[in-house]
């Protein structure tokens, strides 16, 4: 792990986790990840900003002390989750004079999941200006942009936000900035849409809150240090704007080849109609590729075969994600085809209250589709094209 100076007297220590295929046994990370700390040293007191994940600790604690740090003063956690407080316990082995600041939020949860005695801990207060010197730091709470405890801190004279998890990206590069813009944009839309998608309504409120600040660079917990800020935000701004575009898509599997049929002419006739499609097999589910696609479209159509009354289990499984990730979507439908019982829509419905969208009405069929079933399908491409007609026309 090497040191890089970002502004005069800050330092990026960027653990970059080039193997790591998946996070959270969830998240998958083709690119893998980094876990970024910063040390700022100002001309009479020193604070890092946060550590790394605690399989890095050693090569971070290397780092750390080759920047010859007579002494520590401050650990800012800006967030407890284990990636970035991990290596805690072991700054504090190496600088035990070193003060953990925290909200009271996130001292809880550090208490919690560090086992940390609290006489290390000091509570900071949401807006809270801390003297370094030469350089100040504020913090800034802006709960739930990714847990309740996340906070953003801010060097007032280097213009320099540390966003936390917030505008951050799992991507491993050598690139210490985001000069590659179309690849961070691939990564930080990925993450955007498994992290803080589900939070729309706190990034635009977080948005909004920075909005105070005059921000030359921002320094995220994950990916590369973004040197043109207004290329994250700008991103932010559209990801999480209400806007949505005229896309479909469509999470699917078939057992027997009927529900394949149905979903295969649904494509054609909603390509014929100019409207974008990605169908996605939900048995070997790309969830950061599906997640991604969810974030801007305006309509999914679950298709499924029924499995005992209800949506099959791969199809559960896509419904409960497609729910807890709370896209934007306006408008939804559900196909499939059953054996015997026609109750699979109830059930799938049923599974995605956080949807807030128009349902159309469904096709779901007694074994494979014959003319009339086709004549259904036509039906709804109609409506999903009249929908998104209607869209774009209010959206104008
Ligand atoms: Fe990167 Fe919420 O931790």
């Amino acid at each position: 792990m090497i040191v890089r100076e970002i502004k005069p007297n800050v330092y990026s220590l960027s653990a970059i986790d080039w193997d790591r295929k998946i996070f959270d046994e969830l998240v998958p990370l083709p690119e893998g990840t980094s876990y970024n700390a910063y040390v700022v040293k100002g001309s009479e007191k020193t604070a890092l900003i946060d550590t790394v994940h605690p399989s890095m600790t050693a090569d971070f604690i290397k780092a750390l002390k080759s920047l010859g740090l007579e002494r520590l003063d401050y650990i800012v956690s800006n967030h407890a989750e284990p990636d970035h407080s991990g290596s805690i316990p072991a700054v504090l082995a190496e600088y035990p004079e070193a003060k953990v600041l925290a909200n009271v939020k996130c001292r809880s949860l550090l208490k919690s999941s560090l086992n940390l005695p609290a006489e290390v801990l000091t509570l900071i207060q949401d807006n809270q200006v801390l003297s370094l010197g030469d350089k100040s730091l504020r913090f800034m709470w802006v709960p739930w942009v990714h847990w309740p405890d996340t906070t953003a801190t801010y060097i007032q004279e280097d213009r320099l936000l540390f966003s936390c998890d917030f505008l951050g990206a799992h991507l491993a590069t050598s690139d210490l900035y985001a000069n590659d813009e179309a690849r961070v944009e691939r990564a930080a839309l990925t993450y955007y849409a498994e992290i803080m998608m589900t939070y729309r309504p706190n990034v635009i409120k977080t948005l909004k809150r920075l909005e105070e600040l005059d921000i030359g660079m921002i320094a995220a917990s994950h990916g590369p240090v973004y040197a043109r800020p207004e290329f994250i935000l700008s991103l932010y701004r559209r990801w999480s704007a209400d806007q949505t575009r005229p896309e479909v898509i469509i999470p699917y599997l078939s057992m027997y080849e009927s529900t394949a049929k149905m979903v295969a002419y649904l494509v054609d006739r909603l390509m014929e109609k100019g409207l974008s499609v990605q169908p996605y097999n939900v048995v070997d589910l790309d969830t950061g590729r599906y997640a991604s696609s969810l974030v801007e479209a305006s309509t999914i159509v679950f298709a499924s075969p029924t499995v005992l009354d209800g949506p099959h289990p791969a199809m559960a499984s896509a419904a409960y994600l497609t729910n807890a990730l709370r896209p934007k979507t306006r408008y939804a439908a559900i196909i499939g085809s059953y054996g015997w019982g026609p109750t699979m829509p109830e059930s799938l419905t049923a599974l995605l209250p956080m949807l807030k969208v128009d349902w159309l009405p469904p096709v779901n069929i007694g074994g494979t589709p014959k003319a009339e079933d086709f004549a259904a399908l036509d039906r709804l491409a109609a409506d999903i094209q009249k929908a998104n007609t209607a869209t774009s026309t209010a959206v104008d």
